[in-house]
């Protein structure tokens, strides 16, 4: 595996590998890499002759600074992580590599973009694409691989990638759980143990839903859920709904689309590390 900071390099690299013929598979991250990345590079390296994968930390995509001051860096464990999975190229460009100018670029797409993390979070998902677009221009991948915790995420990407026209194809990858069904996410490493197994209560609660929801309607789940979550001390809801999965939109009944799932945000501990989940009840 070759490590690369600079986006000269990394065409040349690209392009003497796309000149042999090898497509091209890409997964982006911001680094402090876990099994759940671990499972996007192995699936990228099964389905294209070279992957590359990207660790930047992103800062446009920060709306609190604190949050990106505090963001998990382990870069030289990411490195041995991505040797071992045989991923080709380890692209960690600073800062000034990939803003060498301030990114005055906006990005939009509602109703996607106006629901759920959009509001809640003003300028995330701007950051999302503007640092998504600029590395799909540079590294030009045939598939780009992306988690599905990160739901409403895959949804924009598909949105710029169309509204931008850029050829790739976008992967959508399962959500990859501990042992005890806690999504795995690089914030996971800011809880304490006791925080860390109150968190895992998210993804019971999540699944008690789906069977729940059998007999239940869209409206009873969405408050049963966040009766249950608010009910654990230390664990706060900051939203559960319940949508449409191609457009986000909250749904009224089970019927009302042919894939539905619940979508969740979650408070853990005194110092409020913000958990994400999902859970698809249908398609
Ligand atoms: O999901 C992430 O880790 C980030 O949002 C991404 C896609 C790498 C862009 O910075």
């Amino acid at each position: 595996m070759v490590i690369i900071d600079n986006a000269r390099i990394l065409a040349e690299t690209l392009d003497a590998l796309r000149g042999k013929g090898a497509e091209i598979g890409f997964v982006p991250t911001m680094g402090a890499l876990h099994a759940g990345h671990a499972s996007l590079v192995e699936r990228s390296v099964k389905e294209n002759a070279a992957t590359v994968v990207s660790v930047f930390v992103n800062p446009t995509q920060f709306n609190d600074q604190t949050d990106l001051a505090t963001y998990p860096r382990t870069l030289e464990a990411d490195a041995q992580l991505l040797e071992s999975l045989g991923a080709d190229v380890m692209f960690a460009p600073g800062v000034e590599e990939m803003y060498p100018e301030p990114d005055t670029r906006t990005f939009s797409y509602p109703p996607i973009t106006s629901v759920m993390e959009g509001p809640r979070r003003p300028g995330h998902f701007n950051g999302v694409c503007q640092i998504v677009s600029k590395l799909f221009r540079m590294v030009r991948p045939d598939r780009a691989y992306f988690g599905e915790k990160d739901f409403q995420q895959i949804a924009v990407v598909r949105a710029m990638t169309a509204d931008l026209a850029l050829p790739v194809e976008i992967c959508a990858c399962p959500i990859v759980r501990e042992p005890d069904g806690l999504a795995m996410s690089s914030r996971n490493a800011r809880l304490t143990p006791e925080e860390r197994s109150l968190a895992a209560n998210i993804s019971r609660v999540l699944f008690y839903s789906r069977d729940y929801a059998r007999s239940h309607s869209v409206s009873e789940t969405q408050a049963t859920v966040l009766r249950a979550i608010d009910a654990l001390e230390g664990l706060q809801a900051e939203y559960f709904e319940i949508v449409d999965d191609s457009t986000l939109q909250p749904v009224a009944g089970w019927d009302d689309a042919p894939g539905i799932v619940g979508c969740l945000t979650a408070y853990c501990g005194s110092r409020h590390v913000r958990l994400i989940d999902n859970i698809r009840y249908k398609g």
